[in-house]
């Protein structure tokens, strides 16, 4: 039978999903992403070298693993093309890609409307990647998007695209920005066939056939992270799909029985880039200090990400509405030297203890942190092997979030690099 690992982000994004999919994809036959689209973004480090990934799966750097882009993304083309010359251009060319025919394709037209949706905002902006991604899911259920696999037809793409084009056309013209021209868009979306053709096709069969059979290992990687989520996040300040371990059975196209080992991917401290309340935000010189050792600048906008201290309330919600079986507990090591670390255990609400976060931003604006507070260490720890060889208030830190979250970590990172992973759970050691 074959062995399944989900990894998701567990707070606002930008967890170290790329880092914990990569060292694991080291011994994956398959890694699949299922949600999101190039929104994200996930670093892989090894070898002294950084690489940034948007919408292609980080197991991309195994020549051996096949990678997924699944039929629950949306996919821009023009984008992907990009991400993939990038990656030839840092010598990285031997490896497997497919993606689904069913993805729900990113036009020209959702980047600039997702610009526009945000201008008439205002001060109430969400602080979008302008990627396009809301507008591609708005389109995806709206059920006059085009889909990946409809550039292997070109009559059929001919007719879909014109079929959108009129509407599409209209709404820009309305918003007062440039129309497309259709010949121009046709024949752009034909070259782009011709290079990702090859690696279109029913993914869902390609999943399938690896779970059923013995030995294989399969990796889900999440983009986002749950708080993100557009059901259970801090709506509306979130992204349009569910970064959830729920969405790998629909977003892989499997059943849902398949799914068991849910790694929840979580920074010793929070971070959000964008808008939105953020209930343990700090603004004072300890948050710079975070920001600038832990480099907390997005991968995606160089947007400087905003910090708080853990936040146990986030976490026991996530991990109950997305499974998460085990901790990989991240940038560690960017927490030595503090005097003191907190951790947020409950917040207050107009006089209340409130133990989950409540669904109205207005009400999670209002909440206020509850804190314990633990003495910290000063020793660098990212060079350690072993979570014995921890200083003692840092195997503290760990045994609480354990504690006041009730789910064990089971993975700790004291580094960007591949190597500086600690797998603390015979689990995980498995896969
Ligand atoms: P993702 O979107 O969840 O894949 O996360 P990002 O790649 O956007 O952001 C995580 C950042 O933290 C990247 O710059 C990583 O290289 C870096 N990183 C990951 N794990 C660690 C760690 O344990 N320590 C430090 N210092 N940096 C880390
Ligand atoms: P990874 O996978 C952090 C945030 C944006 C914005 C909101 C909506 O790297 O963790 P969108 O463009 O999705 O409509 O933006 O979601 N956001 C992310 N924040 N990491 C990400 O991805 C994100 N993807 C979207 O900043 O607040
Ligand atoms: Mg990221």
């Amino acid at each position: 039978m074959s062995q399944r690992l989900v990894v998701i982000g567990s707070q606002w994004g930008d967890e170290g999903k790329g880092k914990i999919t990569d060292f694991f994809a080291c011994r994956a036959d398959m890694v699949v992403r299922f949600q999101g689209g190039n929104n994200a973004g996930h670093s892989v480090m090894f070898n002294g070298k950084k690489y940034s990934l948007q919408s292609i799966p980080s197991g991309i750097f195994n020549p051996s693993t096949v990678n997924i882009m699944g039929n629950g993304m949306v996919v821009n083309p023009e984008s992907v093309v990009v991400e993939l010359q990038k990656l030839r251009d840092q010598g990285i060319t031997d490896f497997q890609l497919f993606i689904s025919d069913r993805a729900a394709m990113v036009m020209p037209w959702h980047a600039d409307l997702d610009g526009a949706y945000e201008a008439q905002k205002g001060n109430k902006l969400i602080g979008t990647t302008k990627k396009g991604i809301g507008p591609a899911y708005c389109d995806k259920y709206s059920r006059s998007g085009l889909r990946m696999g409809d550039l292997l037809e070109p009559d059929y793409f001919a007719q879909r695209l014109h079929d959108a084009m009129v509407i599409k056309n209209r709404e820009l013209e309305m918003l007062g920005l440039p129309s497309y021209d259709y010949q121009k868009v046709y024949k752009r979306f034909m070259d782009l066939a011709e290079i990702l053709g090859p690696r279109i096709t029913d993914t869902s069969y390609l999943i399938n056939k690896y779970l059923r059979e013995e030995d294989k290992k399969i990796l889900f990687e999440g983009a986002q992270g749950m708080m993100l989520c557009i059901d259970h996040g801090t709506y509306p300040y979130v992204t349009s799909s569910t970064p959830s371990a729920a969405s790998v059975p629909v977003g892989a196209g499997i059943a849902p029985q398949w799914i068991n080992n849910v790694l929840g991917v979580a920074k010793a401290y929070c971070t959000r880039v964008g808008e939105g309340p953020f209930p343990t935000e700090l603004f004072d010189e300890i948050a710079n200090e975070i920001r600038e050792r832990g480099h907390e600048y997005g991968t995606v906008t160089g947007r400087p990400r905003r910090i708080g201290w853990f936040d146990a309330v986030v976490a026991r919600y996530t991990s109950q509405i997305a499974g998460i079986s085990s901790w990989a507990l991240m940038l560690f090591d960017v927490l030595s030297g503090l005097k003191t670390v907190k951790i947020c255990t409950h917040y207050e609400l107009d006089g209340k203890i409130v133990e989950t976060p409540p669904s109205t931003i207005s009400k999670l604006s209002r909440c206020k942190p509850v804190y314990i507070e633990l003495p910290g260490w000063n020793e660098d720890i990212s060079g350690i092997k072993s979570f014995d060889e921890l200083p003692q208030n840092a195997k503290n830190y760990v045994r609480k979030i354990e504690e006041i979250t009730g789910v064990p970590v089971g993975v700790l990172s004291v580094g960007p690099d591949r190597s500086q992973t600690i797998l603390i759970s015979p689990l995980l050691q498995e896969f």
